[in-house]
């Protein structure tokens, strides 16, 4: 890295070259494409990808003999391939020339991808290639790459290969090679004028057409090379024009290649064919595509961005402010302005690559909060993904024979479960059956975002809408799948997996019988929130509406009477003195953790290593990922105590730190979402171990630490976790009582935070550091919103700034109890009280 606003990198190593790809792909919400080499094809070192957000197609199998329908992310046709060609030599490939320089550098502030290669070929040649690439953030179906060659110490003829190439198929991830990837056939292809090729494709079994016209300019010492001297190449599945050149040593030429992609869902077009030769055809040089990109890159960092002023030895150090800067960047190229009517959702590993085969999960959970405050109507955009899918969730439930909506583990174009049902372990070389689809807390993490979207911003009309309906059906299911124990007294919801996918049943049990495991404490303590939340919201939006959703959902009195009932009465177990993870945990072996490592290494997927020694993580006391902690993480210790009273549990404050304390010893962290939430959960209680957990989540895909994963996508539920914990974790932020409530605790490394957010449709600048909170109301005419700090409220206004003195942790740690338990930036005994400064 070099620079706080670029991700630099000096040297060709085709070992990172996927990673680099990955970490300098381009993408502006529509489609994104790798950072392949424009004249590189797959080839195990190299792969091109270009996606489509949403862009689904299903294709079958056949696994072990059986049938296996997969939907995948389709890798559509390279508009990169740009080539050459010396005299009557090779096309040149990176590997097969030698590099003398080679730097490639992304700028983040104006969303540029630079590379300055300097090479000699088979023959002795010594070439400059300078080259700059960009994805439109201004204009989403538009992309350009400029190449500028320069022959150092050769005079001759130049051929130069510029093309559209269907002939991609899936086949980025290695585990998935055996399934087919074929899922484009070529609709029609040509030439569209003297400087446009065109190429239409279809997906086979979505059909969805898509095409891209690609116009390439030439210019020779400035000069238009005039187009007489190209050839077209119509082949079956890939397009081209080839441009003969002679050039004189030291003589430059320029090639622009300006491309637009279009497809049949596009709005507001007659077909895409069409509207992509149209839209080349009128577009501006690079030049000025880049300035109209950087503009609109320029205009979302104002509202994005955050300043970081790092201390002491943090900052000789720690790139953590261009790193926070890199999530940002990929965030807003997989989600942005260009999302907001396309049905997507928000994929965990980015449209960047085929992992997960971008379906939607449940790490919406650590990136909408940061949309939230943020860009609010993107999180509403994309909640909408999850609310024309209810009719398929209402399907899945009654499938299983519940009531209400019971939304799948994962999620692609039409909202069925889309899990695989087989998955390769790559260590044992085995198809095993995949259970993680009994993750049924996805639907808590549903409407927990539906919540959390209307506490920022106070948007009834979106509950009223769309957000009751999901609520209600979520906690309809709830109430359907808990079953009432006699002996107990209690509910219980049986034959479900919480986050940790390490455990998906019961050591020994016959998967026909008892399929998952019992009383996950997460699923049981959120559905009792849920069955909370679905009861508030009845109450929120205006009777009549309420009453049409109830007349419409035939939801009776009685039923919401029951959700009552059940939510006092959800079983959650206990084991020595901290909260299990699931019932009967407390039988399973401890983990002998310190062998593993020193027998493996890396043991962060245990998972595959056990069942490669014919063993199974569901023995043991050892989780992947963040589960029971995960309450600690959406909650603070009073709505956690409050929930827990409800339940009819004694909740002792030393049990939060107990409990995190128990599972962080016995947590693998295969998952980059168990890092920002360990962090997260620690972040006052031991703010050493917190900062050192953020900034190893800060390199999960910086430097791969998963060790081969980030290739095939980024994480961006850690990529937005990691910039959220700076935004409401060390920040304290929070919404209670109709108030915004700050209660800071920097870590040590942190002098002092800039950010900016949206509460209530007022803009809030903040500045913090160890001993002062400024907040900062911009000129808007909304209403004036109140802030808050430990107990002091401030009415702000349009213009206005509210400053509060910010106490050190030793104070605090003096005025409080011990950790997290009290912890006000979780809020304690405000609630309620009035604002003392209107
Ligand atoms: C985690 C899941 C997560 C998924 C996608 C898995 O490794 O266990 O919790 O949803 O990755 O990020």
């Amino acid at each position: 890295m070099s620079g706080p606003w670029s991700l630099a990198y000096d040297g060709y190593d085709p070992g990172q070259e996927g990673l680099r790809e990955v970490l300098c792909a381009l993408g502006n919400g529509y489609f994104c494409s790798r950072a392949a080499a424009p004249d590189s094809q797959a080839d195990g070192v190299h792969y091109p990808g270009t996606y489509l957000a949403g862009g689904y197609d299903r294709l079958t199998t056949e696994i072990k003999g059986r049938e296996i329908e997969n939907e995948d992310l389709v890798n559509l046709p390279n508009w990169l391939v740009l080539e050459i060609r010396i005299d009557d030599g090779p096309w040149l490939r990176p590997d097969e020339v030698e590099y003398l320089d080679y730097a490639q550098e992304l700028d983040l502030a104006r969303g540029i991808l630079h590379r300055r290669l300097r090479f000699r070929d088979g023959s002795g040649r010594v070439t400059r290639w300078v080259e700059r690439r960009l994805v439109s953030m201004a204009d989403q179906h538009v992309a350009g790459l400029e190449v500028t060659i320069v022959p150092e110490d050769w005079t001759g003829p130049l051929h130069i290969r510029s093309g559209l190439d269907g002939t991609v198929v899936n086949s980025g991830v290695e585990r998935y090679r055996e399934l087919n990837g074929r899922h484009l056939e070529t609709v029609d292809r040509g030439k569209a004028d003297a400087e446009t090729v065109w190429l239409t494709s279809r997906t086979v079994q979505s059909r969805i057409e898509i095409t891209e016209a690609a116009r390439t300019r030439v210019f020779a010492g400035g000069e238009p090379v005039e187009p007489g001297a190209r050839q077209s190449e119509v082949l079956a599945d890939l397009v081209a024009q080839v441009i003969d050149l002679e050039i004189d040593a030291e003589r430059e030429v320029r090639v622009e290649k300006i491309v637009a992609v279009y497809t049949s869902r596009d709005h507001a077009i007659s077909e895409a064919g069409l509207a992509a030769r149209e839209k080349v055809a009128g577009a501006g040089s690079f030049d000025e595509l880049a300035e109209a990109h950087a503009t609109a890159w320029a205009h979302l960092w104002e509202q994005f961005d955050l300043g970081l002023d790092l201390a002491g030895e943090a900052a000789l150090t720690d790139d953590a402010q261009v790193k926070l800067r890199v999530h940002l960047f990929h965030l807003l190229q997989t989600v942005s302005q260009h999302s907001i009517d396309r049905d997507v959702g928000v994929p965990p590993r980015g449209w960047h690559g085929e992992a997960y085969r971008a379906h939607i999960m449940w790490d919406e959970l650590f990136i909408f909060p940061l949309l939230n405050w943020r860009y609010p109507v993107l999180t509403r955009a994309l909640l909408r993904y999850r609310y024309h899918r209810l009719p398929a969730a209402r399907r899945l439930a009654r499938d299983a024979g519940y009531r209400g909506a019971m939304f799948p583990w994962q999620s692609g174009s039409s909202g069925r479960e889309e899990s695989q049902v087989l998955h390769l372990n790559p260590q044992s070389g085995r198809w095993i059956p995949d259970d993680t689809n009994r993750q049924r807390h996805i639907g808590s993490a549903v409407a927990y975002n539906v919540w959390h979207y209307y506490e920022v911003t106070g948007d009834r009309e979106f509950l009223r809408d769309y957000g009751a309906e999901m609520l209600v059906e979520i906690a309809r299911f709830w109430a359907s799948i808990a079953e009432f124990d006699q002996a107990r007294d209690r509910y219980v919801i049986r034959g479900v997996m919480g986050p940790d996918e390490f455990h998906t049943g019961y050591p020994g049990a016959d998967r026909e019988e008892h399929i998952g495991l019992d009383n996950n404490a997460y699923t049981n303590v959120l559905a009792a929130w849920v069955l909370n939340r679905a009861r508030d919201v009845l109450e929120l939006i205006p009777p009549c509406h309420g009453r049409r959703l109830c007349d419409r959902l035939g939801l009776a009195d009685s039923e919401i009477e029951a959700w009552d009932e059940i939510s006092r009465k959800l079983f959650v177990p206990f084991h020595d003195g901290v909260i299990s993870q699931f019932e009967g945990y407390e039988t399973l072996e401890e983990f002998d953790w310190a062998g593993y490592r020193e027998t493996y290494g890396d043991i962060q997927r245990l998972d595959r290593i056990l069942e490669a020694e014919g063993d199974t993580p569901n023995r043991y006391k050892a989780s992947k990922q963040a589960d029971v902690l995960m309450l600690f993480y959406l909650f603070s210790a009073d709505e956690l105590r409050l929930l827990f009273e409800q339940l009819g549990y004694p909740f002792d404050p030393q049990i939060i730190p107990d409990t995190i304390d128990y599972y962080l010893q016995r947590t693998s962290h295969g998952s980059t979402l168990s890092r920002v939430v360990h962090s997260w959960v620690l972040a006052r209680a031991n703010r050493q171990q917190s900062w050192r957990l953020f900034q190893s989540a800060l390199d999960s895909d910086i430097a791969d630490i998963q060790g081969g994963t980030t290739p095939e996508g980024i994480h961006l539920g850690a990529m937005a976790g990691t910039v959220d914990l700076m935004q409401r974790c060390y920040t304290g932020i929070e919404t209670r009582g109709d108030a915004l409530h700050f209660n800071p605790s920097l870590p040590d490394g942190l002098e002092r935070l800039r950010a900016r957010l949206r509460y209530r449709g007022q803009e809030i600048d903040f500045e913090i550091t160890h001993r002062r909170l400024r907040i900062h109301c911009r000129q808007f005419s909304a209403a004036p919103v109140t802030v808050a700090y430990r107990g002091r409220f401030r009415q702000l206004g349009a213009g206005a700034t509210q400053e509060f003195h910010v106490i050190g942790p030793a104070e605090r740690d003096r005025s409080e109890p011990p950790p997290n338990a009290s912890d006000p930036a979780h809020g304690t005994g405000t609630e309620g009280s009035e604002p003392d400064d209107r």
